[in-house]
């Protein structure tokens, strides 16, 4: 069974091409974002303080996403998943290894998306989405089709996300250059790393990622090859 990885800053368009992934190829998109926006609205005291973590644009701790990641591969049996903000930290990423590695799962690729700063602060102050069924817009790049009215399942229930504003977003770049940003080389050491250009036009991106996942698995496996064995 092959998984993916989505890795990108706040903006790059991992939701986005998460999603057309699922509708194409019938993958299991596992995002840690919408994992905590849901225990967020639990009421509980834990999700209190997820609330505000992410209201500020800091990270979670690792135990508690590592925690809902472990439960949701535990509870399917799918084909295939797309990690979609997870790992975020060098500490995510071991223990997925080892998660994979006890499910009898392999890791395909991890899809780097690049995306300049000055394209993400306009990507992510436009966006909203509709809180019925998770389709993304954006004001300018993809508004709906009627205003106020979502294309996809014709709710009216468009919304902003609290961390959308440019001083959340400062943080969680922050937090993307500390913590995330050395992941590329950690995947680029177990042969796994494949980028693509974010900036292109999402149908652009998305053929960019389907020319990886459909070529034949690379003869190499990169330079640490036994070490990738592992993961
Ligand atoms: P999360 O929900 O994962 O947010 P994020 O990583 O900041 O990513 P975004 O959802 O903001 O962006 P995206 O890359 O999905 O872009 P999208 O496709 O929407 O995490 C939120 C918070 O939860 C974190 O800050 C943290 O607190 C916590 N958290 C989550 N996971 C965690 C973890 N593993 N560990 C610890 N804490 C964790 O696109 C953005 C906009 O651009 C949209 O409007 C879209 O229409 C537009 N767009 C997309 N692609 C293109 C394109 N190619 N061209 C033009 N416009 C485009």
């Amino acid at each position: 069974m092959s998984d993916i990885i989505l890795l990108g800053p706040p903006g790059a368009g991992k939701g986005t091409q998460a999603r057309r992934l699922v509708e194409e190829r019938g993958l299991v998109q596992l995002s840690t974002g919408d994992m905590l926006r849901e225990a967020r609205s639990s009421g509980t005291e834990m999700g209190r303080r997820v609330a505000e973590v992410m209201d500020r644009g800091n990270l979670v701790t690792d135990d508690i996403v590592i925690g809902l990641i472990e439960e949701r591969l535990a509870a399917s049996k799918a084909a295939g998943f797309i990690f979609d903000g997870f790992p975020r930290t060098l500490a995510q990423a071991d223990a997925l290894g080892a998660l994979l590695k006890r499910a009898g799962r392999h890791l395909d690729a991890v899809i780097e998306m690049r995306v300049d700063d000055e394209a993400l602060v306009r990507r992510i102050t436009g966006r909203f989405t509709c809180g019925n069924c998770g389709e993304v817009y954006h004001d300018l790049t993809r508004p709906t089709a009627r205003p106020g009215i979502c294309d996809a399942c014709g709710s009216t229930d468009l919304r902003r996300r609290a961390d959308d504003n440019e001083e959340s977003l400062r943080t969680r770049l922050l937090e993307y250059y500390k913590n995330t940003a050395p992941l590329i080389g950690y995947y680029y050491a177990l042969g796994k790393l494949r980028p693509v250009d974010g900036l292109d036009g999402v149908d652009a991106v998305a053929a960019a990622i389907a020319a990886i996942l459909d070529a034949p698995p690379a003869a190499g496996k990169g330079p640490l090859d036994a070490t990738a064995e592992t993961h």
